[in-house]
């Protein structure tokens, strides 16, 4: 990655800025941290008000609100079981909803734009730590592959929006997050989620005996999601290049760890049994983050920490949160 392409340029908080998925986990987390940072002008849209899908609708609102920058924060986002079952709706609605969103920004003239991608974009067999030029160097993991190409269609629409009208628009590549907002869904989370919600379940139904997907032994890393929300401004303010950044903690953990730590956590004391039957995933996946690390930002919430809050979350809104 080009050097120079980290250039303090800070944003004027008094523009318009359109945080597209702005009630999800990382929608919301940049919306919480742009507000700290004293942003007046923020604006952003359900699902059912605007579906980034139906493309006359995104043009219609663009050109109603005129917003100077925009996150793109939304998309159909799953674990392995929802992307494993639904490949056609991770791919088409993934796609129409960058494209929609991409191509109306360019037509009304957004001057920075933040999309998000994800680890998954990089080879299953990439080597590790996943660094940021092995983007389209090897097949990915099929279980995923769907969103995947998705996710690497978008960078490419960024790239080519940079090359053909100069544009600063830039992508950015956040690992596994978590915190706060997640989706609690038992067929739709991702593993932390799940992992929490089975074993607080299990404390409360005083279950003896609890089953988890696959062996354990796959290596995860794990992002608190205001940790990502205060990455995203970073590079919003400091980065200007075509190639996409990663966005992590530089440090994993098996996913054994990680559910005796939840287990801990919410004070489960029987047993954990793994069903090796169900898919694994990519054994490994950790991002190099070294060149955002040696632009100036690294991560601050200890996985300890971020699991505590993330369970205390879940146990003040069991009620109403999603799924
Ligand atoms: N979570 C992770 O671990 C993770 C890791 C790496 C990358 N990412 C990336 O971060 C981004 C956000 O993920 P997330 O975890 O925040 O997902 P999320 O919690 O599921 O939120 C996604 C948001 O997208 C919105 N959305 C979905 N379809 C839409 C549509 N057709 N029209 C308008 N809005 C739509 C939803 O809006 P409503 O709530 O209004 O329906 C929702 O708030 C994604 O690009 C994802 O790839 C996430």
């Amino acid at each position: 990655m080009d050097p120079a392409a980290f250039k303090p340029q800070s944003l004027d908080r008094d523009a318009k800025v359109y945080v597209a998925g702005h009630r999800g986990l990382v929608g919301s987390a940049i919306w919480r941290k742009l507000e700290s940072e004293g942003f007046t002008n923020l604006i952003g849209r359900t699902s059912t008000e605007l579906d980034l899908k139906n493309r006359d609708d995104v043009f219609g609102f663009f050109s109603e609100e005129k917003p100077q920058y925009v996150v793109l924060a939304a998309a159909k986002v799953g674990g392995i079981m929802a992307n494993n079952s639904y490949p056609v709706d991770f791919l088409s609605e993934n796609l129409q909803i960058q494209v929609n969103t991409m191509d109306a920004a360019l037509e009304n003239d957004v001057e920075r734009l933040l999309f998000l991608g994800s680890s998954c974009i990089y080879p299953k067999l990439a080597p590790q730590p996943l660094k940021e030029e092995y983007l389209l160097t090897g097949h990915l993991e099929p279980t995923n592959d769907a969103y995947a190409i998705a996710k690497i269609a978008g960078i490419l629409q960024v790239q080519a929006v940079r090359r053909q009208y100069g544009k600063p628009w830039i992508s950015a590549m956040p690992t596994n997050l978590y915190g706060p907002g997640d989706n609690f869904s038992p067929t739709g989370s991702h593993v932390m989620p799940a992992l929490i919600r089975r074993y607080d379940e299990a404390v409360r139904d005083g279950t003896e005996t609890v089953v988890n997907w696959g062996t354990g032994s796959p290596l995860r890393e794990f992002l608190h999601v205001d940790d990502m929300a205060s990455a995203c401004l970073f590079l919003l303010e400091n980065y200007d290049g075509p190639e996409q950044v990663n966005v992590g903690v530089g440090s994993d953990v098996s996913i054994k760890e990680l559910a005796e730590t939840v287990a801990s956590t919410v004070g489960y004391t029987g047993r954990m049994e793994w069903d090796a039957s169900q898919p694994d995933g990519t054994p490994r996946k950790l991002m190099d983050v070294s060149k955002l690390a040696a632009a100036g930002w690294t991560a601050s919430v200890s996985l300890e920490d971020g699991i505590r809050q993330t369970v205390d979350w879940f146990r003040d809104h069991r009620d109403s949160f999603r799924g």
